[in-house]
């Protein structure tokens, strides 16, 4: 293979260029009014990951959008692999987006807005670098809620971010690493990139609703059924969150992050629990099975 660009790749309007030329105008709506959605998929060691599962959200979040990215499934899988393939990465953070577009000159129509479509591979990005996935995160829970799923509905990918932004700088300034945000009826949603599980008495908990369908979400509620640990898919209070014995965090960018410190509370005795590591383990050995991976052509 000649001429790789592992710095990343991207791919817009009909071309593939190094990801550094990507550009979107300031005057798309994805841009002034986050009018967007996109997907996540991730490559190890030279597999995509249930890239399937990607696709179908994908599609599902442009139908419920009523955005068309122009190009149907089979043309976005080769537009991916073929990002990919350019950089030469066998690990890759795969990114795939539709932006609403702009309208015509002097016109105001959403309606008339050609949607722009664009994807780029680059380097694997970690919610949690090597040390924290070893020792664990430390959590705290915001004060600030989520933005309701009735306004904005968090199972479209999106990139309303600021609640889960303000809410960072909270946990930073209390030193935490990172942030769970409450809905506004006291129950566990998610935090910035990731989904939320806890584990209590030895069943494994993660809320049912008022989140994204996380694919690394997904693959852990598939692992635990599969290998008989008891999963409760359900609404899980702050106050139970707060109690657990274990807690994690699920994203493609890292995918099963323990989280050991809960509003300054050492979980156990301090080091990842049990139930998280091997949950870890098992979701990492997926990568190897061809069920659940789809090749690189590189060549
Ligand atoms: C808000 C939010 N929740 C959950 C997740 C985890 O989803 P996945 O496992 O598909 O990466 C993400 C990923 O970016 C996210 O942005």
């Amino acid at each position: 293979m000649s001429d790789v660009t592992p710095t990343g790749v991207a791919f817009a309007d009909g071309a593939y260029m190094p990801v550094e030329q990507l550009t979107v105008s300031a005057l798309d709506y994805g841009f002034t009014r986050s009018d967007v959605t996109y997907d996540v998929v991730h490559v190890w060691n030279g597999r995509f990951f249930r890239l399937e599962h990607h696709l179908d959200r994908f599609a599902a979040s442009m139908a419920t959008l009523r955005m068309d990215p122009g190009h149907d499934r089979d043309g976005l899988r080769a537009i991916l692999m073929e990002c990919v393939r350019r950089t030469g990465l066998r690990e890759a953070y795969v990114a795939m987006v539709c932006t609403r577009g702009r309208p015509p000159p002097g016109v105001r129509d959403i309606r008339q807005c050609r949607n722009r479509f664009m994807a780029y591979a680059i380097p694997f990005v970690w919610i949690a670098n090597e040390e924290k996935q070893r020792t664990g995160l430390s959590a705290m829970i915001a004060s600030r809620p989520r933005i309701p799923a009735a306004s904005v509905d968090p199972t479209v990918k999106n990139y309303h971010w600021l609640d889960m932004e303000c809410a960072l700088f909270e946990a930073y300034d209390v030193g935490a690493d990172t942030v769970i945000l409450p809905s506004i009826e006291g129950t566990i949603t998610e935090g910035p990139g990731f989904n939320v599980f806890a584990v209590r008495d030895g069943v494994v908990l993660t809320p049912d609703s008022g989140v994204l369908e996380g694919i690394t979400r997904g693959a852990v509620i598939d692992l635990c059924r599969r290998e008989g640990m008891p999963i409760e898919v359900r609404p899980v209070t702050v106050e139970a969150l707060r109690d657990a014995d274990e807690i994690f965090a699920t994203s493609t960018a890292g995918g099963v992050m323990p989280v050991t410190r809960i509003d300054g509370r050492i979980l156990g005795n301090g080091a990842p629990g049990a139930l998280t590591s091997r949950i870890r383990e098992l979701y990492w050995a997926w990568h190897h099975n061809p069920g659940e991976t789809t090749p690189v052509d590189y060549d």
